[in-house]
């Protein structure tokens, strides 16, 4: 059985568009959003029941929390127990964005969300269709990005319906998503902030506002983001990040091997049975390729990606995170 599909016109949002999806959230079903970065699996973040489909549908361990979306500041005050200054420096200068800030909870936030602990991950989605369903429903949305845990984000909606098609209620279909990656997750409930995970937002661009940001677990604490856990955002078939990956292509096509090479930089022409993509050398433009060329490439049935490093420096740390994780040992 396929869920509902409604088509949105994402730059003309019209309000009784989301009637449907705001009686189905307030009934504490799960309906499918577009954001700016990838589509969220959305449920009322305030109903525990609802929340525990969240878990339920994407098979998430519940050691990992959710992150609420909320429609302005004022909602995400309210589920916030203390609004440190630094987070108040960051939503002006970054919302509505692909940044996520973690801060104290209040009680109203069901211990679900927060998988049990004291901290509350928000952000203010940039994209219409999501902040139209924000306003028509009235609720704070508790989104992961809408797929099976530990598989690749989707930045489409048949991304979702690959993993997800009998598992929502409705899913909201505007169309592939501009970002490409998930939002940039801040802790600021330490001083200095904490980066727990790279994203669109760039490390350069967040300490321009609030200066230099630590790094997780170097105050000797544990790492207090589990979605720093390794293998994530992976595909299906094996991929490989290297420097020089035409030698490995080479060598692995010579096996009789079906590869897909993913290169940003100008190499010479690859064997016939190579699947060439040829990535953009921008990392902004990078990011809004990756996971659609990465379904695309798992779709095809090959032994192996084999991926050119990107350039180590700030701008590629979201997308050099994302290819290291989906390379990192089933573990
Ligand atoms: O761009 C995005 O962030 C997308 C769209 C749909 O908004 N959402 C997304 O959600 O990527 P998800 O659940 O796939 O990733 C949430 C991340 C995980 O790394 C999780 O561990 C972290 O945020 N997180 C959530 N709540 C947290 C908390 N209270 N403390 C620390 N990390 C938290
Ligand atoms: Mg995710």
């Amino acid at each position: 059985m396929s869920c509902e599909i409604q088509q949105i016109d994402p730059q003309a949002p019209a309000p009784e568009a989301f009637t449907r999806a705001a009686t189905i959230l307030r009934a504490g079903g799960l309906v499918v959003f577009p954001t700016e970065t990838v589509y969220g699996l959305g449920a009322n973040a305030l109903d525990e029941t609802a929340v525990a489909r969240i878990f339920a549908a994407k098979g998430r361990p519940a050691r990992n929390p959710l992150i609420v979306h909320v429609a302005d500041l004022t909602d995400a005050r309210k589920l916030a127990a203390d609004w440190p200054d630094v987070a108040q420096r960051l939503a002006e200068r970054f919302w509505p964005g692909p940044l996520t800030l973690v801060v104290p909870k209040q009680a109203c936030v069901p211990d679900l969300v927060t998988a049990g602990g004291p901290t509350v991950a928000l952000r203010i989605p940039a994209h219409p269709v999501a902040l139209a369903l924000l306003r028509a429903c009235g609720l704070p949305l508790a989104g992961p990005s809408a797929n099976r845990s530990t598989s690749l984000s989707p930045t489409r909606a048949e991304h979702v319906l690959r993993g997800l098609a009998d598992r929502i209620d409705l899913l909201l279909d505007a169309g592939p998503t501009t970002g490409g990656l998930e939002s940039t997750v801040v802790d600021v409930t330490t001083q200095p902030p904490r980066l727990l995970r790279p994203g669109l937002v760039t490390t350069t661009e967040l300490e321009a506002v609030v200066g230099p940001l630590g790094q997780p677990g170097s105050d000797g604490g544990p790492l207090r983001s589990p979605g720093l856990l390794d293998r994530h955002y992976a595909p299906r078939t094996p991929l490989e990040v290297m420097q020089d990956s035409h030698e490995r292509v080479q060598e692995l096509s010579g096996q009789g091997r079906r590869v897909g090479w993913m290169t940003h930089r100008h190499e010479p022409n690859p064997p016939a049975s190579v699947l060439r993509i040829a990535m953009p050398a921008d990392a902004v433009k990078y990011a809004e390729r990756l996971y659609a060329v990465l379904h695309d490439l798992d779709d095809v049935g090959l032994d192996r990606i084999i991926v050119e490093a990107p350039p180590a420096n700030a701008a590629w740390l979201a997308v050099s995170d994302r290819l290291r994780r989906a390379s990192a040992e089933e573990g």
